[in-house]
């Protein structure tokens, strides 16, 4: 694409803002475009929260959580003081990555390639023959860090260390799930799995229920069908909210849900990537971060709330749920790769929106406001 072309692009998603905005899908180019791919980098992964794990996952001291946010190498430590905190795994000698994506556990980190090595909050501990050089002052040398911030158990990275607060924009979300007791509740199972298709491809589709009918006829089409009651709010330029009225209200045997909570799945989406399913005693989490311009790691778990699964066997819980949460989102991965494979052609177009799904146009108007700003500033903030 030219720049002009990229220009018109941006205006084209620049129109999601206006009051008549129209009720169509995101231009075929904003799929592919190698430029487009660049801005969203920059200006949206490079200065917003990102969900990447739930604090179970790091719960003891020494747990990590190393993985990639667009193509920027992250890794989320639980030091032995109990602080959080997200790093860059590079090198500062010669760039080796001084931990590999995945989880586990370490005392430090030690680079594989000349063995310097780093704490859990980034700074240096050790370097070998490295006392000649004297340019070199082990004690300001560390791993650069990013903004990290624990919320609701939900641990979100902000590649922008100067990012300002996560939780004022999710206070009213807060409020919303007051009676689910995020606090209370346990991850159960979890998952990491790669899409071969664009994060926005995989996004919009959790921003709509609509696609139900078509990805997942026998297995959520029967409770939340795709012609369900929807409606959205979207709460902060980060946050919208879409509920979805079930074909049964839900029963509930430890949280004080009212009835409306029963009825309804409530669905949390803290952009650009992050989302939170109330689902009865049942909140999933998800997070489809992108790792290039066509291919997204889905990262999700179940959380129900501890006292529900007291003296229950745990592996059977992680196995059922692990696998419920497999073959949808095998539905989902089918169907999104497909689309993938489509949106390069000579005759993908820009289609109408169904009243069925007004999540997809909250999340462009999103999408939208983090391109078009320039400086770190939203316009008309909360
Ligand atoms: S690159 Fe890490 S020690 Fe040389
Ligand atoms: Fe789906």
């Amino acid at each position: 694409m030219t720049a002009a072309d990229t220009s018109a692009l941006l205006d084209e998603l620049g129109d999601y803002l206006r009051e008549d905005a129209p009720a169509l899908s995101l231009p075929p180019e904003a799929f592919v475009s190698p430029e487009l791919w660049e801005l969203e980098r920059t200006r949206v992964f490079g200065r917003s929260w990102v969900l990447v794990a739930h604090a179970d996952e790091l719960a003891e001291p020494g747990s990590y959580v190393a993985l990639s946010v667009a193509g920027e190498p992250v890794v989320v430590t639980r030091d032995r003081d109990g602080e959080l905190h997200a790093l860059s795994p590079i090198c500062r000698h010669r760039m080796m990555p001084v931990v590999e994506e995945g989880s586990g556990r370490a005392d430090s980190f030690t680079c594989p390639y000349h063995l310097w090595r780093y704490g859990l909050d980034g700074r240096l501990i050790g370097a070998t023959f490295m006392k000649g050089n004297p340019d070199f002052d082990p004690k300001t040398c560390r791993l650069p860090r990013f903004a990290v911030a624990q919320w609701q158990g939900f641990v979100h990275v902000n590649l922008d260390a100067g990012a300002e607060p996560l939780a004022p924009h999710l206070a009213r979300v807060g409020e919303d799930l007051a009676n689910y007791r995020l606090d209370e509740m346990v991850q159960v199972g979890g998952w990491v799995e790669e899409w071969n298709c664009n994060w926005k491809v995989a996004v919009e589709n959790a921003h709509e229920n609509y696609h139900v009918l078509g990805f997942h006829p026998e297995t959520l089409q029967p409770s939340t069908p795709g012609g369900a009651e929807t409606s959205v709010r979207a709460d902060s330029p980060w946050a919208n909210i879409m509920r979805v009225r079930y074909t049964e209200p839900l029963e509930a045997a430890i949280l004080p849900l009212t009835e409306e909570e029963k009825a309804h799945l409530y669905a949390f989406f803290v952009f650009p990537s992050g989302s939170l399913a109330a689902s009865g005693e049942m909140v999933v989490w998800l997070s489809l971060i992108p790792q290039s311009i066509d291919r997204t790691q889905v990262r999700g778990g179940v959380l129900m709330p501890a006292a529900l699964i007291e003296g229950a066997d745990r592996d059977t819980i992680r196995k059922e749920s692990e696998g419920y949460a497999a073959m949808i989102n095998a539905e989902d991965r089918h169907g999104l790769e497909a689309v993938q494979r489509s949106v390069g052609s000579r005759f993908a177009g820009r289609g109408h929106l169904s009243p069925k799904e007004p999540g997809v146009l909250l999340f462009y108007q999103n999408l939208a406001r983090a391109l078009l700003r320039e400086d770190g500033a939203w316009p008309g903030q909360l």
